[in-house]
Formats: structure tokens, C-alpha cells, sequence
């Protein structure tokens, strides 16, 4: 087992390496992560979403959140990204773990003001995960939206916004013939210090 402070940028760049390597090999989305959260009392659940951006703080996403996942985090707040790139190398899976929090308003703004108008509409539009009575009833919030809305900047709905997994755990598997796969965990302790080491496959 190696212990430097290091280890957390070394954990890092590998990922940033394994993202560019998705890209360049043609991964439909190389942003569209799993991320899995529990309930207070225990329930997991998971859903696709799309990795905004990544750095040594963390890796972002945005949502509402009032929706499930949002509601998770708010009472439990803790969470698990996956992704798999199988056209990297001989297949590559990264699993993240960390404790979240919701990015600045700042940050959030700014991501918010980048999106297309229609999709800034979309999020003042859509009750994320309560119960919609008909397609209808959503085409009509949406149309009450863009009314309310036009001639001006779309400003970021209070709930929607950005939340970062902290960088405590990362785990990067590589696949190989014969089921020699290959694991690298990088984990960090409760006082930050980092380890890594090979877990058997
Ligand atoms: C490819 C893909 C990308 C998605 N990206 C997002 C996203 O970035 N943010 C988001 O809130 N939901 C995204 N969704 C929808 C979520 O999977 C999910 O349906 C929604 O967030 C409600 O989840 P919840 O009820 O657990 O909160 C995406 C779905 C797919 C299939």
C-alpha cells in the first residue's frame, strides 16, 4: 500500500485520462454516469445522469432537487457514481464514492445561464419525479413557462442545482482476457490522508 499526498491528484489525472480516452474511442456519452444514493432508511436507487464537470473537488451534476435523488442527498448525504467505457482499452469501469454537498450559487448560475433556452425552460417546467396526470398537462406548464419567460433570461429555478460527489473513494477496473482484470483503489481516510492499492479481481 503507498501513502503520499499525491495520491489524491494521481487518482485524478487517471480519471481525466480514462475520460479523454472515452472520447477519442467513440463512447456514445462518455458523461452519462450511474449515480446511486439511499434513503434514510436504507433504500438504494440509482439513475443515469450526465457529468458536468470534475476536478479535485469533485464531480458535478445537475438536477432537481426536490426529485428522489435530490431528496436522498438532502436527508442522506452520501453517493455513488459508476461509469462503464467498454471501447476503452479492454473495457474500463470507474466507481466513486463521497460524501455531497451543492455547489455554490455562482457555479450554478453560470452552468444554468450555458444550457440552450429550451432546456432552461425545461427545468422551471418539470416537477422532477411527482406524478404527471398527462403529456398534456407538461406541454401546458411549459407553455405557461416559455410566456412567462419571454423576452428575458431564463434565471435558474431556486431547486434545480449542481451537486459534487467529494473525491473519497475511486476505483478504477480495467479489463483483461482471462478475467486478469485489474483494480486500483484510491481511498481516503477520515483525516484526508490518501492510500491506493490492487484489490484481487
Ligand atoms: C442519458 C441520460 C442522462 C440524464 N441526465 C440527467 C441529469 O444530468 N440530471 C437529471 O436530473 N436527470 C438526468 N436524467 C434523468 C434521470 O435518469 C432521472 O430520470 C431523473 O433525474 C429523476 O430521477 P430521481 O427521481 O431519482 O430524482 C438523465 C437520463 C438519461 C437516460
Amino acid at each position: 500500500m503507498t501513502t503520499t499526498p499525491d495520491l489524491l491528484a494521481e487518482a485524478h489525472a487517471t480519471f481525466a485520462q480514462l475520460f479523454e480516452e472515452a472520447r477519442v474511442a467513440g463512447e456514445p456519452d462518455p458523461t452519462a454516469m450511474t449515480v446511486a444514493t439511499a434513503s434514510l432508511d436504507a433504500r438504494p436507487s440509482a439513475r443515469t445522469v450526465l457529468l458536468k464537470s470534475h476536478d479535485l473537488r469533485g464531480f458535478v451534476f445537475y438536477t432537481h432537487l426536490d426529485g428522489r435523488k435530490g431528496r436522498d442527498l438532502q436527508a442522506n448525504p452520501h453517493a455513488a457514481l459508476l461509469f462503464h467505457w467498454p471501447r476503452v482499452r479492454e473495457g474500463v469501469q470507474v466507481r466513486i464514492e463521497g460524501g455531497v454537498e451543492i455547489v455554490g450559487d455562482a457555479e450554478a448560475d453560470a452552468y444554468f445561464a450555458s444550457r440552450p433556452r429550451g432546456s432552461q425552460l425545461g427545468a422551471w417546467a418539470s416537477k422532477q419525479s411527482e406524478t404527471l396526470e398527462g403529456r398534456e398537462t407538461f406541454e401546458q406548464r411549459l407553455a405557461q413557462v416559455e410566456q412567462e419567460f419571454s423576452g428575458r433570461d431564463v434565471p435558474r429555478p431556486p431547486r434545480w442545482t449542481g451537486l459534487r460527489v467529494r473525491l473519497q473513494h475511486i476505483e478504477f477496473w480495467y479489463g483483461a482476457q482471462f478475467r486478469l482484470h485489474e483494480r486500483w483503489l484510491y481511498e481516503s481516510d477520515l483525516a484526508g490522508d490518501w492510500s491506493k492499492r490492487m484489490l484481487y479481481p
